[in-house]
């Protein structure tokens, strides 16, 4: 039980990596909450995984949501031990193509969004002196991806602000890390076109897609104490596709 007594807020966590993260959180004696906008996968998915786990809605985009869900959580479990920045979305778009609203769309959910949940959900850690932030990257923000200018962009700076906030939290007993996961089988994926899929498919090395659990593993590794020496790294788990 390696998050006993713990309480994590994941963002994002009605569908997919994020569903996969509390399940695991929850196995390992942690309290989740589950924070998504889909209000109707999110009790669906509370409901799934019993009396440890809770739905709030939050939209990570917009502060007033996130100062609320903060507000809540504290009130019903009194503690936050880590937060997990899961949410994120895709607007696909060739940089010819790409449209004003598609790249703030994501740069909004994708980057600003996690700004909001650490800034609110910061105090409270630092006034325990101990907790977790885990980011998610991408393969897309390290190696760069046709057709996500918006996307790559966010999630490459979520690499530096995870490096930064490790700096300015790590005498607050808080570690930020970031997980940058590959090509995983979630609904995210399942909207790109079968032909390019395939090509991905086939040059991972470890010859598979991820599985939302994969990732689930490495989140749960960085929220651990078993984590505990390691601050402002970006966790690569997606088959070896780069390097
Ligand atoms: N890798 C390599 N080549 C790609 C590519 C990719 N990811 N995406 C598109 N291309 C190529 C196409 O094969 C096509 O090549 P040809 O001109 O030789 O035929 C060319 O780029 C133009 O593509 P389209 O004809 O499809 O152009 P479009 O304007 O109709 O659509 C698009 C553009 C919306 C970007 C569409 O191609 C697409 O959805 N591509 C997939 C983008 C992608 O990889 N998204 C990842 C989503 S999953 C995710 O984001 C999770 C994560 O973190 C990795
Ligand atoms: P998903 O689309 O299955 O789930 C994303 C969840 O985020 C959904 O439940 C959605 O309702 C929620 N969400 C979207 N916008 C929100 C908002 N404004 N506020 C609150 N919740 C919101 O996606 P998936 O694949 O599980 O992605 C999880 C994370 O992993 C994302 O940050 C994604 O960018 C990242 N990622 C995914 C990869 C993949 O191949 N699936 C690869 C690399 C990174």
């Amino acid at each position: 039980m390696r998050l006993n007594n713990k309480v994590a807020i994941i963002t994002g966590a009605a569908n997919g990596i994020g569903f996969a993260a509390a399940e695991r959180f929850i196995e390992e004696g942690a309290k989740v909450i589950i924070a998504d906008f889909d209000e109707a996968a999110g009790i669906a998915a509370a409901k799934r995984l019993g009396s440890q786990a809770s739905y709030v809605k939050v939209n990570v985009a917009d502060r007033q949501s996130v100062k609320t869900l903060v507000a809540t959580v504290m009130e019903q479990a009194g503690q936050i031990d880590i937060l997990v920045n899961n949410a994120g979305i895709t607007r696909d778009a060739m940089l010819t193509k790409m449209k004003e609203d598609q790249f703030q769309q994501v740069l909004d959910v994708n980057l600003s969004g996690v700004f909001h949940c650490t800034q609110e959900v910061i105090p409270h850690m630092i006034a325990s002196g101990r907790g977790k932030i885990i980011n998610t990257s991408s393969v897309s923000g390290i190696y760069g991806n046709v057709g996500q200018t918006n996307y790559a962009a966010a999630k490459a700076a979520i690499v530096g602000m995870t490096k930064t906030w490790a700096k300015e939290l790590g005498r607050k007993g808080i570690n930020v890390n970031a997980v940058a996961p590959g090509f995983t089988e979630t609904e995210m994926v399942k909207k790109m076109p079968e032909t390019i899929l395939e090509q991905m498919r086939s040059v991972v090395p470890l010859q598979r897609l991820g599985a939302p659990r994969d990732i689930a593993n490495a989140y749960l590794f960085l929220a651990s104490d078993e984590a505990s020496y390691i601050s402002g790294h970006t966790l690569h788990v997606d088959g070896a596709i780069m390097m």
